[in-house]
């Protein structure tokens, strides 16, 4: 199906877990959506969804229902902010299947969801940790993927283990790259060229730096007051430097529009960077 409004998808991913994964995921749809554009946000941490946690919401329904009965998807969503167009698609939480849906499974997923995820400019997939099957499906069908990595140096040696399943298996070699937690922009840079380093070596493939976001206490009260740290705290560091990310992605759905609009939403096709 052509994508008529140019939707953008993307992916948030991470090879470590507790990264910051979801607080992203929200805060930067949330600062796209300030920004003028519709967005979906998708829970797709099937193991352990906890996007309604950090908005303190209770969702009825949730994506095991379109999948396993007769639910309309525009049914299931829920809005977040009145008077624009920002939804969440609740995930099932432990409901072990789901982690790893075989491919007709996740066929009838994306088909499902086709019409409603065309509705919005972009479409924003938090997704679990890891480098699972339903993880590596999800991430292989957005138009742009962002991986999150921190200073540590597990978060090193795990995002390159993801980016290196997915480009060897999948076949992926545009990968975005968001360093959060760090402790200034030093640290951040210096993070983000030992991952690409690495990544140019070994995968001879150059890693894109999106930005950073630094360690912000804003950030884990936001989460305590289970509301995004963009709207509790806006003159936050975290605050100033997600908006910084969102002009950044807006820019790259501008620049790729043409061909955004011959694409499907979500689809196994070559990366928007090559
Ligand atoms: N920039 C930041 N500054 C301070 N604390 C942060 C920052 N980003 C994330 N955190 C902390 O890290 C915790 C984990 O974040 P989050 O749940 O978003 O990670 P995740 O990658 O989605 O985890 P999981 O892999 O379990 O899904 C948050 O509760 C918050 O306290
Ligand atoms: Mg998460």
């Amino acid at each position: 199906m052509i994508n008529a409004n140019k939707t953008m998808s993307l992916a948030i991913m991470s090879g470590k877990g507790g990264v910051g994964k979801t607080n992203l995921s929200l805060n930067l749809s949330y600062a796209l959506n300030i920004g003028g554009n519709s967005v979906l946000l998708m829970d797709c941490d099937l193991g352990l969804a906890n996007l309604d946690v950090l908005l303190g919401i209770s969702p009825e329904n949730n994506m095991q229902d379109i999948l396993l009965s007769d639910a309309k998807p525009s049914d299931i969503v829920i809005p977040i902010e009145e008077g624009r167009k920002f939804d969440i698609l609740p995930a099932a939480s432990g409901v072990p299947e789901l982690v790893e849906m075989d491919e007709d499974m996740q066929e009838m997923l994306f088909s499902k969801l086709t019409k409603l995820v065309g509705r919005y400019q972009f479409l924003v997939l938090d997704l679990g940790a890891g480098i699972n099957g339903t993880v590596l499906s999800f991430a292989a069908m957005t138009q742009m993927r962002i991986v999150v990595i921190t200073p540590e140096p597990t978060s090193l040696t795990d995002s390159y283990a993801l980016i290196k399943v997915l480009h060897s298996n999948h076949n992926v070699s545009d990968f975005n790259i968001i360093v959060n937690q760090a402790a200034n922009s030093k640290e951040a840079k210096d993070t983000f060229d030992r991952l690409n380093m690495a990544c140019e070596k070994f995968l001879n493939i150059r890693l894109k730096n999106m930005g950073f976001v630094r360690y912000d206490p804003s950030v884990t009260e936001a989460v305590r007051r289970q509301i995004p740290f963009l709207k509790f705290a806006p003159k936050s560091d975290a605050s100033r430097d997600i908006l910084n990310i969102a002009v950044k992605i807006q820019k790259t759905r501008m620049e790729n529009m043409g061909k955004l609009g011959e694409k499907p939403v979500m689809k196994k096709f070559p990366a928007l960077a090559d």
